[in-house]
């Protein structure tokens, strides 16, 4: 759901935000319009797929203990090298680097911090289903002129934009600076994303879920006992059939559940429980988490809003339940009567 647009440019939409709204400033603007320049760069890479060699594994191991692909390297790259000489930018972090990158010190520096997952759903990447890049903006705490790791560790609450991308039929691009939710969709002969939705809005009430239900046997009991009741369908509790979706991308998952509604779920279980969830803070759960709360939905740890989690590291994982509200809010309901 969402209202009817005018078809602008990123471009022409960034300034608009900075001249006639003060949502964003110069800096900003630039940050945003340059993620999206490498995410076309990135579009193009993943659409040439084995035509431009970059499908396979790269033969390296992340910061996670994930084999990385070709293209999650190619694509974190892309990022780093697009935004290091902007001067909007005071430092960089995401999935693929064990430590923050720094920019150079041949450009200059801005008060702003990046961090991103340069191409999320990589099991999907050589089976050409649906990936995306998924980035948060942060501010500099202010007097730090080398920020590291823990200046990135602020709550969610503190992020002042985010989004994703979804390589996929088309390429989109969705976005919120803090005041609803926008999605732009590439237009491959410009090459220029164009506003297509405004104002999405996630409906409140939904009869679609999303989980890898082939962890169950490792689930806590309220995550059981909710999706047991949604899987009975009529004759259960719930007194109304649900249907599930997976695709195992978080982006396109969630961008299914911002176009029609749903819940996603990547709970904590007993094969993640010493990781802490499969989910990361600070580049997946807290980019998604903001754009979904200004769709009007919620997203929840199971007992906490996402968004006042207080980050204790880079690559922290998280437990994340997002989506349409009262499916949000009665699986932590659930969780807090377990308690
Ligand atoms: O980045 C992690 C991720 O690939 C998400 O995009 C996706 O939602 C999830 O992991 C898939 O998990 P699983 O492999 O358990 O289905
Ligand atoms: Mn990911």
């Amino acid at each position: 759901m969402s209202e009817p647009v005018k078809p602008i440019s990123l471009t022409q939409f960034l300034i608009e935000q900075q001249r006639e709204r003060q949502h964003i400033n110069a800096d900003l603007r630039l940050l945003l319009e340059v993620v999206g320049r490498a995410c076309k760069a990135i579009a193009v890479a993943v659409g040439r797929g084995a035509l431009g060699n970059v499908l396979g594994n790269a033969g390296a191991v992340n910061v996670q203990g994930e084999a990385q692909k070709k293209l999650d390297v190619l694509s974190n790259e892309i990022l780093l090298q697009a935004n290091e000489w902007g001067g909007h930018l005071a430092a960089i972090a995401s999935e693929e680097m064990d430590d923050p990158h720094l920019i150079p010190h041949r450009y200059p520096k801005g008060n702003y911090l990046l961090v991103f997952d340069p191409l999320d759903g990589s099991s999907n990447i050589d089976v050409n289903v649906s990936v995306g890049t998924i980035f948060s903006v942060l501010r500099c705490p202010e007097g730090v002129d080398e920020p590291n790791a823990e200046h990135f560790l602020q709550p969610g609450s503190q992020q002042v934009a985010a989004g994703y991308t979804v390589y996929g039929p088309s390429t989109l691009l969705v976005l919120t600076l803090g005041d609803g939710v926008y999605q732009f969709t590439l237009d491959r002969e410009l090459g220029s994303f164009v506003l297509t939705q405004r104002r999405l809005r996630i409906p409140e009430d939904t009869q679609e879920f999303a989980i890898n239900a082939s962890n169950r046997r490792h689930w806590d009991p309220p995550v059981r006992r909710y999706v047991e009741e949604l899987q009975q369908g009529k004759e259960g509790p719930r007194g109304k059939d649900f249907n599930m979706r997976w695709v195992a991308s978080m982006v396109a998952d969630v961008h299914r559940i911002l176009t029609r509604g749903g819940i996603f779920m990547y709970p904590v279980d007993n094969k993640c429980r010493d990781k802490g969830g499969r989910l990361r803070l600070l580049y997946e759960a807290n980019p998604m988490s903001f754009i979904v709360e200004q769709a009007g939905g919620a997203a929840s740890t199971g007992t906490q809003r996402i968004l006042d989690v207080q980050p204790q590291g880079l690559h922290q994982r998280i437990a994340v339940f997002l989506g349409s509200k009262n499916e949000v809010e009665r699986a932590a309901a659930y969780h807090a009567e377990a308690d």
